[in-house]
């Protein structure tokens, strides 16, 4: 059994976590591969001092690229077991069920065992998640069986095991950024694979800190949708499409602030000068957070944003116009100019901001 650890900044955690390893699997025949985004605390380095004596250890560091899940794809991709398990570093996750799952998994009855926090605990308390991620964590189990259609109790845990061919079937539909690996590869499944859940307890984290923030619940909300408009539209596109949704917000409230200082045109100007610069950093930090432009290439990348949005507004106003003249129906005009602009917009600051 290979065993997939993503880290980032979890170097105090190895340690505890391969001796936990060690005394839970003795008789199985396994090895650790820790997959490192290049923590800025150095936990690539440690793995790779424990893979110098231990030879069941490995460390794959991955430079200039973020993400959990392809963290964990690409381990998994790493590894010739037929058996693939996914867990935390931060000890977060029960190692002591592990010979369970395997159990389960070369049973042949499943093709995917998960780890449930929420299978036995019912409305109980899990211990390992302060009061709001309580409230979160449920919520997005709920919506992912929802989405996904099946029945799970914890759709997005983070600890599982898998028969290796499923991923390696699946590997080019893996989407690379985010915390929703689980769900991923379950909905990325030719046929829906047999799943079974196993209970136990969540426990708070090691040492360091979560690194479920706002931006992998919005990414994990937009992939939802996506889903919902079975795959019509990308993740991405819906969330270029909310933030596109707070740009006319912003629009709207520069427009009434500004109006007062002088006249309507120039201040309709200014706000749509807000609402691009707005657009372009909210997209760029949540959108496109893991290819998010810094210093020198936020302003260039702001300016390319600027000329092609200022071209799909020519495209929008051109669209409008002839439909105006051919339907005549001023509602179905303008949404149909808007949604070209909109879709010009996203098409090409994708291909050249992005
Ligand atoms: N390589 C890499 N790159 N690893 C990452 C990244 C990343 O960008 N982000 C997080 N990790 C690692 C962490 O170091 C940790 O080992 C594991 O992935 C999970 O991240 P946590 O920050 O510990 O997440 P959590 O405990 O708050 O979230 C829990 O619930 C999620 C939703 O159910 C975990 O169980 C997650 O695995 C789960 O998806
Ligand atoms: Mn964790």
């Amino acid at each position: 059994m290979s065993i997939v650890v993503p880290t980032f900044d979890e170097a105090p955690n190895l340690d505890p976590l391969l001796r936990a390893l060690d005394a839970a699997l003795s008789g199985i025949r396994w090895q650790v591969i820790f997959v490192d985004d290049d923590s800025p605390d150095g936990t690539w380095k440690i793995a790779k001092q424990l893979a110098a004596t231990d030879p069941r250890v490995s460390c794959l560091r991955r430079v200039g690229r973020r993400g959990l899940a392809g963290a964990v794809i690409e381990g998994a991709l790493a590894s010739a077991a037929p058996f693939v398990a996914v867990i935390d570093a931060d000890m977060q996750h029960d190692e002591r069920l592990l010979p369970d799952m395997l159990a389960v998994l070369r049973g042949g009855s499943a093709d995917i065992v998960i780890a449930s926090r929420y299978l036995e605990a019912g409305p109980r308390i899990v211990a390992g998640l302060g009061a709001r991620r309580q409230w979160g964590s449920r919520l997005a189990n709920w919506l992912g069986r929802r989405a996904l259609a099946v029945d799970l109790t914890d759709p997005v845990s983070g600890f599982f095991m898998v028969r290796r061919e499923l991923i390696d079937g699946a590997a080019a539909k893996l989407s690379p950024t985010g915390f929703k690996v689980l769900f991923d590869i379950i909905s990325s499944q030719p046929e829906p694979p047999r799943c079974v859940e196993l209970p136990y307890e969540f426990r708070p984290r090691l040492a360091g800190r979560s690194k479920l923030d706002h931006g992998v619940v919005a990414h994990y909300l937009s992939m939802l949708a996506s889903k919902l408009s079975r795959d019509v539209l990308s993740p991405r596109a819906v969330m270029f499409g909310l933030v596109g949704l707070t740009g006319v917000g912003v629009h709207l409230a520069i427009l009434k602030a500004t109006m007062p200082l002088g006249g309507f045109v120039d201040a309709q100007f200014i706000a749509a000068v807000a609402a691009m610069t707005s657009n372009y950093l909210i997209n760029n930090a949540v959108t496109y957070r893991d290819r998010r432009k810094r210093g020198w290439a936020l302003l260039t990348g702001y300016l390319r944003f600027c000329l092609l949005c200022a071209a799909g507004l020519a495209a929008n106003l051109a669209v409008a116009a002839l439909l105006q003249e051919r339907l005549g129906i001023w509602w179905l005009s303008g949404l149909g100019g808007a949604a070209v602009g909109a879709v010009w917009n996203y098409v090409t600051t994708s291909l050249a901001v992005w």
